[in-house]
């Protein structure tokens, strides 16, 4: 006969090993095994009731409750260790995973405006700053407004200054110059008087080399008014000049031929690159001709709705590309449009 205390003796053991076992286990999966290994069906603490009936009969509530307890005990335990064991999971989880917020960011690769329209903005800037506003008009115009209403007519030879692309659509075309926008704005308007600017693109049917391209801007003026004078054109011109180019530069004004103005004149710089000493940029002649203009010829005053016998203007026509390249000697006026970004990113902190 077993007798309850050797039953004790093996109770405590088998406490004493579960501790040992327990303090061992390293993953939940050990947990189970140890779970297993003694509270499973043939588990060492599950066996000890093969006991009982050896026993005497008294004696053997006093087993089962010592038994049960073992097992409770072993059961609370092996929780307590799964509950450490998960955390400390979470835990390692959590440090590895951590994101330092202390290091610097990617940069992000920002874009910029061209330089086309970086220069489009800095002349809106100062003619607005003159009262000027800004007026937009169609790139595909008819021969009418394109030529024809600015005292152009068919078979003019001044129409091979502006050679094109036709639509086929009989009568349109890409215009090659901003002056219809003249005709746009005045039949708008009229009779009031005018100040306004006229951007966008323009087209050109030519050999595209360094100093030509088949595409790119201007930026017309045109203002009309009672008393407009050829002193207020220079004025505006002058001023406009110095804020593009600096306040040192010196202009001169010379007669021109446009049929849109009448008298016509370009307007020249003292050479940049050789301050007018004469260089191959200004062909040895110690300027460079920055813009077109004149005063706006009275037949195009009238097919835009103002009485010539009342009303003057003057009008004149820039290429903001031409532009950047007097600033920046810049030799090639296809590096605007060839998506260089060598090229661009040198303008992507704006004009100096
Ligand atoms: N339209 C002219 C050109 O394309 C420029 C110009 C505009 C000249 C207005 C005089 C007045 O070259």
């Amino acid at each position: 006969m077993v007798q309850i205390e050797e039953l004790k003796q093996k109770v405590a053991a088998l406490a004493e090993e579960g501790r040992a076992r327990l303090k061992e286990v390293a993953s939940p999966e050990d947990c189970e095994a140890a779970r297993v290994a003694f509270l499973g069906r043939k588990g060492k603490i599950t066996e000890l009731v093969k006991f009982l009936p050896h026993l005497p009969p008294e004696e053997r509530p006093e087993a089962g409750r010592l038994i049960n307890s073992l097992k409770e005990q072993f059961q609370a335990e092996l929780d307590r260790r799964l509950r450490e064991l998960k955390a400390q999971e979470i835990e390692k989880k959590l440090q590895e995973e951590a994101v330092d917020v202390t290091l610097p960011g990617r940069p992000v690769a920002l874009g910029g405006l061209h330089p086309s329209t970086q220069a489009l903005r800095e002349i809106y800037r100062i003619f607005l700053g003159m009262g000027f506003q800004v007026f937009e008009s169609p790139e595909i115009e008819t021969d009418e407004y394109n030529f024809q209403l600015l005292n152009i007519p068919p078979d003019h030879p001044a129409r091979d200054m502006w050679s094109t692309f036709y639509l086929t659509e009989p009568g349109l075309l890409l215009r090659t110059h901003t002056s219809p926008g003249q005709i746009h704005v005045m039949r708008r308007f009229a009779p009031q008087p005018i100040r306004a600017i006229l951007p966008g693109k323009c087209y050109r049917y030519e050999q595209v080399t360094a100093r030509a391209e088949m595409m790119f801007h201007q930026v017309e003026g045109l203002a009309i008014g009672r008393n407009i004078t050829m002193a207020d054109l220079k004025g505006v011109l002058v001023e406009f000049a110095h804020q593009m180019f600096g306040e040192g530069r010196r202009f001169r004004f010379r007669a021109s031929y446009f049929p849109f103005t009448e008298p016509s004149l370009e307007m020249d710089m003292d050479c940049i690159i050789c301050g007018g000493r004469g260089c191959r940029v200004c062909k040895h002649t110690g300027w460079v001709e920055i813009l077109g203009a004149g005063m706006v010829h009275p037949v195009v005053l009238r097919n835009g709705g103002y009485d010539p016998r009342e009303f003057t203007g003057f009008a004149f026509g820039m290429g903001p590309e031409r532009i950047l390249m007097l600033k920046y000697n810049i030799d090639d006026i296809r590096l605007f449009f060839a998506n260089d970004l060598r090229f661009l990113e040198q303008f992507s902190g704006g004009l100096r």
